[in-house]
């Protein structure tokens, strides 16, 4: 009986911990959410707000030029074409930086390729009959795979290269990135905001993520969705 009550006693603390353990990461995804959509608002204003307001300014004064001098008035439309360009271009970059298209258009393979051509160290993409799935399992693991990324860039060292594996099967959805630089200890290394972002990510959505590495070995981020 005694034993019965331990047994019973160690799932409640398991439990207790597990809801903890929750509560503590859904509170971190509404700040991340809110701290993403601050550094939005900063873009935004900073960036095409500004261009705007001043494109808003110079069609004033061509509108009054128009008559009394064509010829700068004709330059300046000129120019406005220019910062209309601009202004557009700026857009644009921003949404990809929010949500890339191709992500949505064509799914994870294509936006993996097209992602790491902009990697820090040379990387492959691995992606074999990957079939789409919904948004969230694909924001997922995604925005996993370019954090895993951009550590093996940042801290795999001198001549790494990576590898991004996409597979699939009955039930599952496997990803792992995979560099054969530095390595580090995962039980000495407290692991920072990336990885508890990650883990968060893949939590969310059900999934489980394993983080391997050995000093001189390289490093190996491998995450399962259930499908
Ligand atoms: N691919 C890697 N190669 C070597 N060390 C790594 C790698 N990925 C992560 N690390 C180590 O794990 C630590 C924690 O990573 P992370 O949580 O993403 O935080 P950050 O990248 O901001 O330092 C890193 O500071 C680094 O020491
Ligand atoms: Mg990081």
């Amino acid at each position: 009986n005694a034993q019965l009550d331990s047994a019973l006693q160690e799932s409640y603390q398991e439990l207790k911990k597990r809801a903890e353990d929750l509560r503590a990461s859904r509170e971190r995804i509404v700040a991340a959410g809110d701290a993403e959509r601050r550094k939005l608002e900063r873009n935004l204003h900073d960036g095409a707000q500004q261009h705007l307001v001043a494109l808003a300014v110079k069609v004033k004064l061509v509108k009054n030029l128009i008559e009394a001098d064509t010829h700068t008035a004709k330059a300046m439309l000129e120019e406005l074409g220019g910062d209309v360009q601009e202004a557009v271009q700026q857009l644009r970059d921003l949404a990809h930086g929010i949500y890339p298209p191709i992500l949505v258009d064509r799914g994870l393979g294509p936006a993996l390729e097209s992602a790491v051509m902009k990697a820090a160290l040379p990387t492959t993409v691995v992606a074999d009959g990957v079939q789409r799935h919904r948004q969230e399992i694909e924001a997922a693991v995604y925005f996993c795979v370019l954090e895993a990324l951009q550590n093996a860039g940042k801290h795999a060292g001198e001549g790494a290269s990576a590898v991004v594996s996409l597979k699939e099967e009955p039930g599952a959805l496997l990803f792992e990135v995979a560099d054969d630089g530095a390595g580090f200890d995962v039980k000495a290394k407290a692991l920072g905001a990336g990885f508890t972002n990650m883990s968060d990510r893949v939590g969310s959505i059900g999934g489980t993520l394993d983080v391997w590495s050995e000093l001189g070995k390289g490093t190996k981020i491998s995450g399962r969705i259930p499908l």
